[in-house]
């Protein structure tokens, strides 16, 4: 089946290229024929199988009927006089969805089934998955597959879809204290990480710059370390809001607290946290990274984390782990006493590792997983066995599917981060080398590759803040989001480049500010309010 039904998939890619369906990420398996079916938006609608475990009340699902009834027919721009029921083509009158297993109270999860297929016949308009995650999958799809025709008539080919995605992990990584986020950012941004088929939210919430989220705990960290404590924070209720809205469109939300490095902005908030760095034999008035030898630095992440660990309900955080500079240890003469007394030597990974590994343990204790960047593994941190490594370092290929190869040859799950900086802009169509990425292109055995669990895309907030995050994200967060979704043979650059072309209109007609791929034009560009 898979064989043969990979072979029909690339045909019919050839097929398509001159006049594909905006379809993005491309399904895994598609066929379409030119027969034709019309919906009248007043007649239409999407239905529960009888059958359905997933009932009326199902929360993912009625929200998303009425979104995608909006996107489907509401906008603005379509003003259509009402239809004449002219043509030739019969109608078709609603969407009827199946789910197995309802699960609509839960939180999406790294081992959430996605699948569905999708059958639009003479006899049927079916959308089939296991759960509701893949039926939001399958709606998005629905969505992309229907046209207009001049006359203003709504139509959907005959076509059969079986889908799934490649990686369990597509992720989209915003950082929000470079530059504060407002809450309608965030949540835009998870709008169309849906249409995209992206599932993860990395939420780097807090750095050197500022620290925006609102701990109950703590609350002197955003009073002390927020660019204003009043408006520019994420409070409580914002937080519970964007990981509903996040779980509403089957994405989880991933959020990262990133020590002992990048952490400036929580010195003030909490006294003592910080190594003091020393000029000569006297502190120099500037600080470090966290202070690895206190008893009250893990007296304090205790406390922090337990918050944490409830506040953000997905299994897994990021507890970063990255560039952590050695300067200021190496002048604190604390430090240095305490590396004597661990037999560091001066070797000060070893000192990083020990803070690492006991901020690992305090956080396993709360029941949680974890995900860290590369360098806690570069530098030997004893992590537990289903540690999660994000590979970030943006050096050559060669070193980062290095990287990849190492960290599953030691057993680890893998995350590819590195060629997918999107914050970095050059001119011309870089979308292209994001596409052509291929996660698993490093030497390793078959049970290296299932060690990779997928990628994120990164959009890091130095040069980013809310004037211009949306057309520095997409399109070209969408070329991660095929990479990690679609079969691995979708590779062609022509045929990315007609869908993703025509996907950007989409995105414009949706009201996203999705920046062009080349010279053209979008048929409805002009008519966005
Ligand atoms: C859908 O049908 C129309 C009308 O027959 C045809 O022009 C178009 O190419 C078809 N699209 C796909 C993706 O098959
Ligand atoms: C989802 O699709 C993949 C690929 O065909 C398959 O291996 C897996 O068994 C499917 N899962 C379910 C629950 O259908
Ligand atoms: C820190 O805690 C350890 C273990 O509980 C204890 O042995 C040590 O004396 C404490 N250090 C200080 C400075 O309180």
């Amino acid at each position: 089946m898979a064989g043969s039904g990979l072979w029909f998939s690339l045909l019919l890619a050839a097929v398509l290229a001159g006049r594909a369906a905006a379809l993005w990420p491309w399904p895994q398996y598609i066929q379409t024929s030119e027969s034709h079916y019309a919906i009248f938006p007043h007649n239409f609608q999407f239905q529960y199988h009888v059958s359905s475990a997933a009932q009326p009340g199902c929360s993912v699902l009625d929200e998303a009927f009425q979104r995608y009834r909006d996107i489907l027919f509401s906008s603005h721009s379509w003003q259509p006089p009402e239809p004449t029921r002219k043509h030739h083509a019969p109608e078709k009158n609603s969407l009827i969805i199946l789910v197995v297993i309802p699960g609509c109270n839960q939180l999406p999860s790294l081992e959430s089934v996605e699948n569905y297929t999708l059958t639009i016949n003479d006899d049927h308009c079916f959308l089939l998955s296991e759960t509701v995650w893949g039926a939001l999958r399958g709606l998005e799809t629905f969505s992309q597959l229907v046209w207009r025709s001049p006359e203003g008539t709504f139509f959907i080919n005959k076509t059969e879809i079986e889908d799934f995605p490649r990686f369990p992990h597509r992720g989209l990584l915003l950082d929000t204290s470079r530059h504060y986020l407002p809450l309608t950012s965030i949540l835009d941004t998870l709008d169309v990480m849906a249409y995209n088929k992206l599932n993860v939210f990395h939420w780097h919430l807090v750095d050197d710059s500022s620290f925006p989220y609102d701990s109950f705990t703590f609350p002197e960290l955003t009073r002390k370390g927020a660019y204003n404590p009043a408006t520019h924070i994420y409070t409580a209720q914002d937080v519970k809001e964007v990981i509903e809205y996040a779980r509403l469109r089957g994405i989880r939300v991933l959020a990262e607290f990133d020590t002992p490095g990048h952490t400036l902005s929580w010195g003030p908030g909490v006294p003592g946290l910080l190594t003091p760095c020393y000029s000569g034999s006297h502190p120099s008035g500037t600080f470090g990274p966290v202070n690895p030898i206190l008893n009250s630095t893990y007296e304090f992440m205790s406390t922090f984390f337990l918050e944490v660990s409830s506040v953000f309900p997905d299994f897994y955080l990021h507890l970063g782990g990255d560039e952590v500079d050695f300067t200021c240890w190496k002048s604190n003469p604390d430090i240095q006493a305490f590396m004597k007394k661990q037999g560091f030597g001066n070797d000060f990974k070893q000192l990083e590792s020990f803070y690492i590994q006991t901020l690992l343990n305090i956080v396993s204790a709360y029941g949680k997983g974890y995900v860290v960047w590369q360098e806690v593994f570069d530098n030997n941190v004893k992590v537990r066995p289903d540690t999660v490594i994000q590979v970030w370092r943006e050096e050559t290929p060669v070193h980062y599917m290095k990287e990849m190869e190492r960290i599953t040859k030691a057993g680890f799950r893998a995350l590819l981060s590195a060629p997918w900086y999107l914050n970095h802009i050059t001119y011309g169509p870089d979308w292209s080398e994001i596409y052509m990425v291929d996660p698993l292109e490093f030497k390793g055995s078959p049970q290296q590759k299932a060690l990779v669990i997928g990628g994120e895309a990164c959009m890091w907030g130095e040069y980013v803040d809310s004037t211009n995050l949306a057309p520095r994200l997409w399109p070209r967060a969408g070329a991660v989001a095929e990479r990690l979704w679609s079969n691995e043979l979708v590779t062609s650059l022509d045929f990315a480049f007609k869908r993703l072309t025509r996907f950007r209109c989409e995105l414009l007609r949706r009201g996203v500010q999705a920046q062009p791929l080349n010279v053209g034009y979008c048929e409805q560009e002009f008519e966005q309010t």
